[in-house]
């Protein structure tokens, strides 16, 4: 049984003083869900503000982007040691928009992977392919690629996969359920080709455009295991509805 995981990737939005208002408001209405592992992902100069409003709660905390070297003169990055330090139990680890702005590659996210386990961080690990990729019929061959290149030599204690077709993120286009479903599936299969059985355990969230009006039918998807979700998360009304998407499918 996989528990369902739904993030919340605020990106470079809040400050501490919004963060403290949106986790008081949020909190309440997700008061009692334990059947979903809720995860908040606010920028750095919100997690120790988060940290403490989050004490006691049903809600872990996540880090967007972690550097791999324990410390040392690296101006401007921040460490597995230093998210653990601020209670981090997740950091998201290769998302889309590093790869395309800040030139992350297969390898420095491998690198983080390597670093993030070490240290006792889970994972949630990014994958997914561009538009052009899509069109031109290469979405297997990209994933295959970001998977192996990124898991290569690690362990994958805590690891959760998220897929996040590019051509949806942000732009209110979401893959449908048959489409998610689809890479999800062969995601798990490239899985099970590495690790083996371990694979049925690994959590693969969606990402791109999720809303609470289509995370239900997402998740009725055999291999959709949770969300990772942006523009939809910041209020904490919207975010707490997808976080109750049993409630929504039930009608
Ligand atoms: P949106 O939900 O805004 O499309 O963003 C998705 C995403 O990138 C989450 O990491």
């Amino acid at each position: 049984m996989r528990i369902p995981l739904i993030a919340a990737n605020w990106k470079m939005h809040m400050t501490t003083a919004e963060t403290r208002e949106y986790i008081t408001e949020f909190l309440p209405l997700v008061e009692g869900v334990n059947d979903v592992e809720i995860v908040l992902a606010p920028p750095f100069t919100s997690l120790a503000v988060a940290a403490k409003f989050l004490k006691g709660s049903n809600v872990k905390l996540a880090a967007q982007n972690v550097f791999w070297e324990e410390k040392g003169a690296y101006t401007g990055e921040i460490s597995p040691q230093m998210l653990k330090d601020v209670e981090c139990s997740y950091v998201i680890i290769g998302h889309s928009e590093r790869r395309q702005y800040f030139g992350e590659t297969d390898e420095t996210v491998n690198k983080k992977i390597g670093a993030a386990v070490a240290t006792g961080l889970g994972v949630i690990f990014c994958i997914g392919e561009t538009l052009e990729e899509r069109e031109a019929g290469k979405t297997f061959d990209v994933l295959k690629k970001q998977l192996t290149g990124g898991l290569r030599d690690r362990k994958i204690d805590g690891l959760v996969i998220a897929y996040e077709p590019v051509w949806a993120i942000g732009t209110g286009k979401t893959a449908t359920p048959e489409q998610a479903q689809e890479a999800h599936e062969f995601i798990r299969n490239e899985l099970r080709s590495l690790y083996g059985d371990v694979s049925e355990s690994i959590r693969i969230l969606y990402g791109g455009s999720v809303k609470p009006e289509n995370i239900a039918t997402l998740m009725a998807q055999r291999d959709v295991d949770g969300g990772l979700v942006g523009g939809a998360s910041l209020k904490p009304d919207s975010f707490s509805r997808i976080v109750k998407f049993k409630e929504t499918q039930g009608g």
